[in-house]
This record gives structure tokens, C-alpha cells and sequence, in this order.
């Protein structure tokens, strides 16, 4: 299998536009220590021929530009994308879809409360559904498709900041809004894991023994955003889990067995970004792979 990372921060990439703050402007500035990233989203290919894109991120049409085997092969309108595959409804997760409205055939796989996210704005229309085939994926069962099987499962995480209905924080919820991805070959176990709230023991002994893990990387503390100035919000507010803490990220996956596993959906506060950072050796230290645009894993 071959995997593309075509963008690997969080919603509004980094730089963020619209952020000042000290590792924006080292990325704005080039700094070779503070990569710039699009926010998160992976190609994958079982015969290097057919390729499914796993979310569809707001930069979806740079992603697409700057990656060769994604590019038309075949007479005067073609793509080797024959899928795209939703792990929530997030904006940072659909909104390249609407790059996608070009009148080309490809199958769209979500779950039932993710295509009922969809299907509820109309603006989503432009896939036309005579040629975009909307395909539920029940929750648990795998699904198979030009040599890779998918698999869609519910990981705890918060409805899409633009349904809230109040200021009030929204509940944890385990309802397939947000999901995890795992795709084999039937060998090779690859799991996406964009957003999660918490780790439960039932994801942890379904991560045990993958070959591959790319997680929700968000934030290193919990309440980073608002105390570098940035926004009143923590990660657990966000439905993100953090890297750092007793019940973070690090600490969890130092009971779990996983070949490889990567960082991604960094958000633009979260230190682990800058190479030159304490997180990011001790990130590292631990046997992460802090993700980065275009890395390329054959497995
Ligand atoms: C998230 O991952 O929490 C969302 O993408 C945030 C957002 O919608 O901007
Ligand atoms: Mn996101």
C-alpha cells in the first residue's frame, strides 16, 4: 500500500491567516524549523493506480496540484481518485469536497450521521449525484474497493462546531459522527485517527499491533490556546484529546504496540510543530513521527 500525506495540521493550517502569534510567523518568515503545513488529509493506493483520498480538506486543490500521481492520466478530463473517505463532517474535513464539483465520477464513503450532515446543505449539490455516488459505510464493517478494505469505527469526539447550538459545551458523544479509519490490504493494518476526544480501552486494543497509526495531534496541553492568548477554548472544549498529561495522548499509547505512528492535525499552537522545540524531542523520544506535507510511506 502506498500512503500520500497530503496535509498534516489542523483547521486553518499553519500559518493560520490570521494568527501573530511566534511560530506563525517563523513559518510566514520561512524558518526552516517551522514548516508550513495544510490542514490534514492522506491519499491511499493499493495498486498505485486507484487512489482514495481520506478527508477532503479546504486546501484540497493545492494538495491535489502538488501531487503528481494524483494528477489526470487519461484522455481530456480523467482522475485516479475513484473515492473520498469522511472521518467526521468537520469543515476542515469537507470543505474540499466543493474543490471536487468538476462533473467527475467518484464514490463518496461516510456514515449514516456524517452523508445526514451532508445531505442537510444544499450547497453539497454541486456532486452531482447522478455521477458522485454517496455510499453509506455502516459502523464495523469493512468495506472493500480496488484492493483496499476500509473500515469505519466510532471514537469519542463532539458534534461539528458549526451545528453547536449554544454556547454551553457539547457533550462527548461516541455516534459515529466522528470517526477512526482503518484500510489493510489485507496484511498491513493503517489506521487515520484525526480527532479524538479520549482514549477508551476498546480503541486501544483495536490500535494494538497496527502498522501504522496517524493521530490526533491538536494540541500538546489542554489549555495552550488560552494561555498563549489565542482563543478561550481547551482541547477538551474542541473534542481533542492532548499529547501531553497523565491522560494524554503519549502516556496512552506507551501501553499500546504500533509500528509506526505519526502525528497529525497539528494545530497551528501546538509547539511540537517547531523542529527546534523541547516537545518535539520529547515527541520523538518516544518514537512519534511528527507528520509533515508530502511524506510518502510504502508498507
Ligand atoms: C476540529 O478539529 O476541532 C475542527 O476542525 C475545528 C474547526 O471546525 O475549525
Ligand atoms: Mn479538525
Amino acid at each position: 500500500m502506498k500512503i500520500l500525506v497530503l496535509g498534516s495540521a489542523a483547521g486553518g493550517g499553519f500559518p493560520q491567516w490570521n494568527s501573530n502569534a511566534p511560530g506563525c510567523r517563523r513559518a510566514r518568515l520561512g524558518d526552516p524549523a517551522a514548516l508550513p503545513r495544510t490542514q490534514a488529509g492522506l491519499a491511499i493506493s493499493a495498486d498505485d493506480k486507484r487512489w482514495f483520498l481520506v478527508n477532503a480538506a479546504p486546501d484540497l486543490r493545492e494538495q491535489l496540484n502538488r501531487t503528481p500521481p494524483l494528477h489526470p492520466r487519461e484522455g481530456m478530463r480523467s482522475s485516479p481518485i475513484s473515492g473520498v473517505i469522511l472521518t467526521g463532517a468537520d469543515v476542515d474535513v469537507i470543505a474540499g469536497l466543493l474543490t471536487l464539483r468538476e462533473r467527475q465520477a467518484f464514490t463518496l464513503f461516510a456514515t449514516r450521521s456524517v452523508h445526514d450532515i451532508l445531505n442537510a446543505n444544499p450547497i453539497f449539490e454541486v456532486l452531482g449525484r447522478d455521477i458522485v455516488t454517496r455510499e453509506v459505510l455502516a459502523l464495523d464493517t469493512p468495506e472493500t474497493a480496488h484492493g483496499c478494505t476500509f473500515e469505519l469505527f466510532a471514537v469519542p469526539g463532539k458534534v461539528p462546531l458549526y451545528l453547536e447550538r449554544s454556547d454551553a459545551a457539547p457533550s462527548v458523544q461516541v455516534d459515529g459522527t466522528t470517526v477512526g479509519l482503518l484500510v489493510s490490504d489485507g496484511q498491513r493494518r493503517i489506521f487515520y485517527i484525526p480527532g479524538c476526544a479520549a482514549m477508551t480501552d476498546e480503541l486501544a486494543s483495536r490500535l494494538d499491533g497496527a502498522d501504522m497509526v496517524f493521530f490526533d495531534g491538536t494540541l500538546w496541553r489542554d489549555d495552550e490556546m488560552v494561555a498563549a492568548n489565542l482563543g478561550n477554548k481547551t482541547g477538551k472544549r474542541m473534542g481533542h484529546m492532548s499529547f501531553s498529561g497523565p491522560d494524554g495522548t503519549l502516556a496512552a499509547f506507551r501501553s499500546i504496540a504500533v509500528n509506526r505512528k505519526i502525528i497529525i492535525h497539528m494545530n497551528n499552537s501546538n509547539p511540537v510543530l517547531l523542529a527546534d522545540s523541547v516537545e518535539r524531542a520529547e515527541a520523538e523520544a518516544a518514537g512519534w513521527i511528527v507528520g509533515e506535507d508530502g511524506m510518502e510511506f510504502s508498507l
